[in-house]
């Protein structure tokens, strides 16, 4: 069974197999229309589940847009309205969705929901986020830079802010596609210890960001964030915030990423986001491409 549910957890060769294959989709199906099929139809006659147990703009669009363009069905569920969120138990939902469907993505809270989810299943299932990773995102980060900039082995990747789920599959990332990764944030919101060498710590972000190749950050209070933590993380995070002034460290063709939902002007300014180097909107539609080379994986199809 081939799951998607980490970076760290998927081959290195099969992860560059993904990205090769997101590529070449991608330029395949250039300037048609969104809801066009793709040349070859390799999810013809699968039905695809997509749970979320968390709210979703883009992940939720771009696996539907992407099942659809490759022949596929959909349902899209919400894990309230499911017996799953009345006490049926993660096996026993596992077990039955198989009997429906060919491919599960789930996003939910805790990691273990996922883990169990995968191995109940009689399918594939794709992580489409949970409280410590967010490995589909990075494979759209990934193919965003290569597709700009080359090869993102060897390159300095600087991450402001908050040590969380995006900031992991990044750290995993980090040694499977053997780029540099620099965290810059402040001690109370490190990453989780699991993630120990995969990264090096620079708490100045001016000296952090200098030479970088590609500046990231996300949102300072995560959808798992209790949101009383709003005001104590503004005030540990505000020295982080990706403006101009730290910008101008980094290359001058250094890529501005954020995987959105942004807050504007707290984590990044809109003159960065909105700026000569933001990628924000070709990371949002790389979702799409990267997803879409993610579930033939896992299907070989
Ligand atoms: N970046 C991302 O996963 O966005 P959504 O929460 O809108 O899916
Ligand atoms: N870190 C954010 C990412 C949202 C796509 C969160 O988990 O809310």
């Amino acid at each position: 069974m081939k799951h998607f549910l980490d970076i760290h957890k998927t081959d290195p060769a099969d992860l560059r197999h993904i990205i090769d294959t997101a590529l070449t989709v991608k330029k395949s199906r250039a300037g048609r229309p969104k809801g066009a099929l793709d040349d070859d139809l390799p999810l013809k006659d699968h039905m695809v589940a997509l749970i979320f147990e968390k709210p979703s703009t883009r992940t939720r669009v771009s696996f539907d847009v992407g099942v659809r363009q490759m022949g596929g069905q959909t349902m899209v569920l919400s894990g309230s309205d499911m017996q799953l969120g009345h006490g049926e138990t993660i096996a026993d939902t596992a077990r039955v969705l198989s009997r429906y469907v060919d491919l599960i993505m789930m996003r939910t809270f805790e990691e273990d929901t996922l883990l169990e989810m995968a191995e109940y299943a009689t399918v594939p299932v794709i992580n489409g986020l949970t409280d410590r990773t967010h490995p589909c995102q990075i494979m759209a980060d990934i193919l965003t830079f290569e597709e700009l900039n080359g090869p993102i082995k060897g390159k300095k990747v600087v991450w402001a802010g908050d040590g969380n789920n995006v900031f992991a599959s990044f750290a995993h990332a980090a040694k499977q596609f053997e780029f540099d990764l620099v965290f810059s944030g402040p001690p109370p919101l490190d990453p989780e210890a699991s993630l120990d060498g995969l990264y090096s710590i620079e708490r100045n972000p001016q000296t952090a960001v200098e030479g970088a190749d590609l500046v990231v950050t996300d949102t300072w209070v995560s959808m798992h964030d209790p949101q009383s933590a709003r005001e104590r993380r503004h005030n540990q995070l505000r020295g982080y915030q990706v403006n101009k002034t730290l910008m101008d460290q980094a290359k001058p063709n250094a890529l501005f990423m954020h995987c959105l939902p942004a807050h504007r002007d707290d984590e990044a300014t809109s003159e960065v986001m909105d700026g000569p180097n933001s990628v924000i909107f070709d990371e949002a539609e790389n979702r799409l491409h990267a997803q879409k080379a993610v579930m033939r994986w896992c299907l070989e199809a």
